[in-house]
């Protein structure tokens, strides 16, 4: 509508240009006289609108989204606006922006028990069908996972205990990482006074907290340093993961090279299932998890993408993107473009670049 001049300054400018007949301003005189005002305002806006249709079918069918820069903190003010109305809810205490050493324990599967009885019981578990039979040595290696976090972080006060696993089998109403703690609250690994909260308003244990997105091994060590990021509002220095034995070489070989987290500050605890069926089970992980690791480094492609995929059964979006901007190009990274290789490091800037001595 300010295109269109007002009716009187419109008349005002056509009859003084008839005072002064120019053949030149004939030409304008055609565009700006009344009648055409209307005329110039509709090619004016249509070309806009043509120029806006264009840029929006070139960034609806662009093919390579852009890589959110991770300095940017903010990509849109949208995007700022979201983020500030989460940010105004938080009020991390003293205590958490303090700690430094992240430990990390993935999830295998999701616990459906209530009682400790029911900790190292088949039927209180959803378990993948390769998971069953041995069960009751795989399920003591959960829970030994588990007894081991809590072990841990009792022993440094400085360290955030997080469960990480997301609401991966169709069966169950809540995460892994969520059954994981519930298991660990009732078994009381944490050691406190009681295991159930006499108040609603008593963490039982606050330097433990769930990770409830991750679909497989490499985003259990990536989205959970971005959890660590949300609780205290640091990045950890020091990183320990307790889990299978079995998935060392993968976790400290692929998946940590992989975010160019430094070998001096990565740590790794491993328990097996003791007994039967550990030959097959070291087998099953060499072929499906490290040996597709070594080819997809960022598990992106194909045969891992598909394992995300399935086990992301209720369409969960995780909350990373927004609250740790600077991991923005990491999460979205996915080498193996056209004449790029699927193994090609991330070389964007990290958070952790300024701690380590790990440079690619
Ligand atoms: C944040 O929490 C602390 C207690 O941990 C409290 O003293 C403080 O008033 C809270 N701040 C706001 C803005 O609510």
């Amino acid at each position: 509508m300010s295109l269109l001049p007002s009716p009187i300054l419109s008349s005002r400018r056509r009859s003084f240009r008839r005072d002064t007949p120019n053949p030149s301003l004939l030409n304008a005189d055609f565009l700006f006289g009344r009648a055409r005002i209307t005329n110039l305002g509709v090619i004016i806006l249509s070309a806009l609108a043509s120029l806006s249709f264009l840029y929006n079918l070139a960034f609806i069918f662009s093919p390579t989204p852009t890589i959110p820069n991770p300095y940017r903190t903010h990509d849109s003010l949208a995007g700022y606006e979201a983020q500030q109305s989460i940010l105004s809810t938080i009020n991390r205490t003293e205590e958490a922006e303090q700690l430094s050493h992240l430990i990390i324990v993935p999830g295998h599967a999701i616990w459906t028990g209530v009682w400790a009885e029911q900790t190292l019981d088949e039927d209180y578990w959803v378990l993948e069908d390769y998971q069953r039979g041995h069960s009751a040595a795989r399920l003591s290696a959960f829970v030994s996972h588990i007894t081991r976090g809590a072990e841990l972080a009792l022993g440094d006060q400085r360290s955030l205990l997080v469960f990480s696993g997301g609401q991966t089998r169709i069966g169950s109403t809540t995460t892994e990482a969520e059954s994981y703690m519930r298991l660990a609250l009732t078994t009381n690994v944490f050691l406190s006074a009681s295991s159930t909260p006499s108040t609603r308003d008593e963490i039982p244990f606050s330097r433990a907290t769930t990770e409830n997105y991750a679909l497989d091994s490499f985003e259990n060590l990536l989205f959970s340093i971005a959890r660590f990021h949300e609780y205290t509002g640091r990045y950890p220095k020091q990183i320990t993961v307790v889990g299978y034995e079995m998935k060392r070489r993968r976790f400290t070989e692929l998946h940590r090279a992989a975010i160019r987290w430094s070998e001096a500050r990565f740590g790794y605890v491993g328990i097996d299932p003791v007994g039967e069926g550990g030959a097959k089970a070291l087998e099953g992980e060499f072929q499906n998890g490290y040996m597709p690791y070594t080819v997809d480094t960022y598990g992106c492609h194909d045969y891992l993408l598909q394992k995300r995929r399935l086990r992301n059964v209720f369409a969960r979006f995780h909350s990373y993107f927004s609250s740790s901007p600077e991991l923005g190009g990491l999460l979205s990274w996915c080498p193996g473009g056209v004449g790029e290789s699927m193994t090609k490091i991330y070389e964007g800037p990290l958070p952790w670049d300024i701690l380590g001595e790990y440079i690619v």
